[in-house]
């Protein structure tokens, strides 16, 4: 991090082009040829952000260990990473659940308390939390993607994944069990960068606030 430049981590993929065009509204440019590179750092035509490209996952990582100075990633992410970084704006967009799903078979099932029910997922530790909060005995199946797939394959009899149109489930044979949590998109500041980078990350929330307020 040099002194008064931001580095920003965004998600790549769903969230990347959301991300840049509130940034862009708050006069933060890419420009299209870097965009359209394989770079993974980009710099803003003013020179006074570089943003990082890293996986929605590794955000918090990135902005907790002070090499990105601030991030944008879903709530999802974040509560699944506990990471100690603050999150000071809701940027409204990328709005999804967080549900547990199954195959229509299974709705309306009671679990069984003595018996453990197979859960995939690419959240171990919302899927555990929201399992044992109902004393409900979980075994995890940690996933990094087409969780879907798992109770088609009978891999899992659950899964707990993330739900933005509903479209995957649907065309998967599977139902919405239960809505744990909802997700936006969110900012998040590394602790000490709040500090000592006051004035550009207080400018930045501030461009941010303006342009979700438009
Ligand atoms: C996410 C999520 C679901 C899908 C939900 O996966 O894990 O599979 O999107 O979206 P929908 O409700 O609009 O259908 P993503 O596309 O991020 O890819 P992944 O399966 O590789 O994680």
């Amino acid at each position: 991090m040099s002194n008064n430049r931001l580095t920003i981590a965004l998600s790549k993929g769903r969230m990347q082009d959301e991300a840049l065009a509130l940034f862009a509204r708050a006069g933060v440019v890419v420009a299209e040829s870097e965009l359209s590179s394989r770079k993974l750092v980009v710099n803003s035509t003013d020179g006074r952000y570089s943003f990082v490209l890293v996986k929605p996952a590794d955000v918090p990582t990135y902005v907790e260990y002070g090499v990105a100075d601030a991030g944008v990633c879903g709530r999802d992410v974040l509560i699944e990473a506990r990471a100690d970084v603050h999150e000071p704006l809701d940027l409204k967009f990328g709005r999804c659940r967080i549900a547990v799903a199954g195959k229509r078979e299974v709705l309306g099932e009671d679990y069984n308390l003595l018996a453990t029910v197979r859960v995939a997922t690419k959240y171990p530790r919302i899927a555990t939390a929201y399992f044992h909060a109902r004393g409900v005995p979980i075994e995890v199946v940690t996933l990094s993607g087409s969780v879907e797939l798992a109770p088609l394959l009978g891999l899992s009899d659950r899964i707990v994944d993330l739900v933005e149109t509903g479209r995957t489930l649907v065309e998967n044979g599977l139902e919405v069990i239960d809505v744990i949590t909802e997700s936006t998109a969110r900012l998040v500041v590394n602790r000490a960068s709040f500090h000592l980078k006051r004035a550009e990350i207080g400018a930045l929330i501030a461009q941010l606030t303006e342009s979700l307020n438009q």
